[in-house]
């Protein structure tokens, strides 16, 4: 059942290729630039007049709800806020009957998401929900929704329902630009018909496998570890540093890089390992003085590049490669290394990444 591979884990990184493409089937038509999003389809004209968006979400898909946010900023113009469901829930906030709830949830069973949901749709915001298990309860709460579609996830450490959340949200994004012409056709043409290569391009990124294996073996007695990114690199460092301490039980920490100097500095020596999303994007150059200022206190670098760079290979200990792509597909692609080096040192470490103590894969209680 685990098709040849060691873990669930290990099957469903793999898998992403394809989670992927079965995700935006039917869904985007590249050479029309065109969207079609079944399960929002009634909600069409009423996209083009909300005042804001508002993402609720636990863990892994709290971070799919911030890359959900850049991307719909981005494209559609429409205000997110990106809420942890538990907080939210619990603190009065001001919803109207304008307001659009995104529920992120892999399980579709979430304690906190599902009360958040209730919450909101009682003082009359419209509720998408974005899930994978088809029929579980928050797609049968909410009014609207995007499934997944990126089949069982057994691994209790999410992967590919990440990749999976993160490509739905790809795509309301265009869909809502389109709706409000906040995009011109030429571009969306251009952005799907790179997104529809964004599989085959996955399926290049885990190619360095090997050599993530090299490095995890350096880093597998790490105490802490540090991952930071700025942009949508942001979110993908938070993924990066949740993925390695629930199955590692390394304590690592997310940050946006320019946060560094504000604290996190303070424990960089040559003992820690910093995780740097430094691709070729409109951040590349800051990122770039970020780890000069990490070097400067003589920590480790492991930085995710563009294919190509030369850069960055100046100055980081170790690089990993991902094909090059636009800024808005980033994410898809940088998560794809940090998944590999968690669960190799996870396994050097003799840690169960298939089910890490304490956690459960759906969480049905607060
Ligand atoms: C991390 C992880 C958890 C879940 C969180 C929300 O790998 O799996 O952080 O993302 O418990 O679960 P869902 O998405 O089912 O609501």
């Amino acid at each position: 059942e685990k098709g040849g591979y060691d873990h669930f884990m290990l099957k469903e990184i793999y898998e992403q290729p394809r989670s992927i493409r079965d995700c935006m089937r039917g869904r985007i038509y590249p050479a029309e630039g065109k969207v079609q999003l079944g399960g929002i389809k009634e909600f069409a004209e009423k996209l083009k007049n909300i005042d804001r968006i508002i993402i609720v979400a636990c863990g892994t898909s709290w971070h799919a709800g911030l890359v959900g946010e850049y991307l719909i900023e981005e494209y559609a113009r429409i205000p997110v806020e990106v809420e942890y469901a538990s907080e939210f829930r619990y603190r009065n906030p001001i919803i109207t009957e304008k307001d659009v709830v995104i529920a992120i949830s892999q399980s579709g069973e979430t304690a906190d998401t599902m009360a958040a949901i209730e919450m909101a749709k009682e003082k009359g915001a419209t509720i998408f929900g974005v899930c994978n298990v088809v029929g579980a309860s928050i797609p049968r709460i909410t009014h609207a929704g995007v499934y997944t579609h990126a089949g069982p996830e057994i691994g209790v450490a999410s992967t590919k329902a990440f990749t999976a959340q993160v490509t739905v949200l790809t795509l309301m994004a265009f869909y809502m630009a389109q709706q409000k012409g906040t995009i011109v056709n030429s571009k969306l043409v251009e952005l799907l018909t790179e997104l529809d290569c964004i599989p085959e391009k996955i399926h290049h990124a885990l190619e360095s496998n090997e050599q993530i294996k090299t490095i995890a073996e350096k880093f597998k007695d790490s105490r802490n570890c540090l991952f930071l990114g700025r942009g949508s690199g942001f979110p993908v460092a938070l993924e990066g540093a949740l993925k390695l301490k629930e199955i590692s039980y390394i304590h690592a920490e997310g940050y946006p890089a320019a946060e560094m100097k504000h604290g996190p500095i303070a424990l960089i020596d040559e003992e820690m390992p910093v995780v740097f999303i430094a691709t070729k994007n409109s951040s590349y150059e800051k990122v770039i003085s970020n780890i000069q200022e990490v070097k400067a206190r003589k920590g480790v670098v492991i930085a995710i590049v563009t294919e190509g760079d030369t850069d960055v290979k100046k100055m980081a200990d170790y690089c990993i490669e991902i094909p090059d792509a636009s800024e808005a597909f980033l994410p898809l692609l940088a998560t794809i290394p940090l998944q590999l080096l968690s669960y190799h040192i996870a396994v050097l470490r003799g840690c169960n990444v298939d089910q890490p103590r304490n956690l459960a894969k759906s969480v049905t209680v607060e």
